[in-house]
């Protein structure tokens, strides 16, 4: 428990700065992100669209995520700390100004609004909340798993369970070319638990209801925004 909690002060201290870089990033524009998501719209944009390679699962859902935590992960994923080829590829081609107007444009992207419960209506099973216990994932993700406590942090309810399990699994994996992250945070949280016990956290937390979502974006729009 000790050594637990030294480490959690280490983490804690890590994560304050992680978020004082993502907050020096630049000043996004959802309108200048709204032209430069076309690269993205063939697989974010789809519900239920499916990524094949290195795994198979659903493309991560990115609308109504934070836009602190988008800007921190398309930089995660152009230095190499997360290792996914396709993202590496789409992330290197970006600048800043890019990554912060995309950023904002998708935290933006419109829905429904509702006011999500503090505390999740469906209730995790007795198995499920011990391994919600053991490291205390809503100390950092909040009570409902839509609130973390910094928005560099990700939104996770109502996520892709598929996908989850595969980010889950990605944290536990180094020195592996095209799989893997090297958060500091995350990598020590996940260190906690086996397969099947990510699999069990990531089938519930993707069963909440939360803020994330699809938007299709009809290619005849993205046509008249080419053309302007
Ligand atoms: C060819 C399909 C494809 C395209 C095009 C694509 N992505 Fe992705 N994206 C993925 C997949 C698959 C993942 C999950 C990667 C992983 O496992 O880490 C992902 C992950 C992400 C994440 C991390 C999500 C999270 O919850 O951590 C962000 C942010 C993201 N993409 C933004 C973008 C943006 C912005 C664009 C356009 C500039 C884009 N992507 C284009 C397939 C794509
Ligand atoms: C000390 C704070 C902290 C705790 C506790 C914590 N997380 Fe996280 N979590 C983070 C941070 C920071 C990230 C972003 C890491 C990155 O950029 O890759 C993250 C990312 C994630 C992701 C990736 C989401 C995505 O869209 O790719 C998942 C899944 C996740 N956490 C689940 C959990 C679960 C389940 C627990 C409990 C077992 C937990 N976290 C506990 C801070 C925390």
């Amino acid at each position: 428990m000790r050594k637990l909690l030294a480490s959690l002060v280490a983490l804690t201290a890590f994560a304050g700065f992680t978020s004082q870089v993502a907050a020096q990033t630049a000043t996004g524009s959802a309108a200048g992100g709204e032209k430069k998501a076309a690269m993205c719209i063939g697989c974010h944009s789809i519900p239920g669209y499916q990524a094949s390679f290195p795994e198979v699962h659903k493309v991560p859902m990115i609308a109504g995520q934070n836009a602190k935590y988008i800007a921190s992960a398309l930089n995660a994923y152009k230095t190499g700390d997360r290792k996914h080829p396709t993202m590496k590829a789409i992330a290197a081609s970006l600048t800043d100004q890019d990554i912060a107007d995309l950023a904002t444009f998708y935290e933006t992207l419109p829905h429904d609004k509702k006011t999500l419960p503090a505390e999740p209506a469906h209730k995790p099973s007795a198995e499920v909340a011990e391994l919600l216990k053991k490291v205390n994932c809503v100390s950092c993700h909040g009570s409902n798993f839509s609130k973390p406590i910094d928005a560099a942090y990700p939104k996770l309810a109502g996520q892709h369970p598929d996908y989850l399990f595969v980010a889950l699994k990605a944290y536990q994996t180094q020195n592996n070319p095209q799989v893997g992250r090297s958060n500091p945070v995350m990598s020590g949280m996940a260190a906690n638990f086996t397969h099947e016990q990510l699999k069990q956290l990531a089938t519930y937390i993707g069963s909440l209801e939360g803020d994330l979502h699809v938007v299709p974006q009809p290619r005849f729009k993205m046509n008249e925004t080419h053309a302007q």
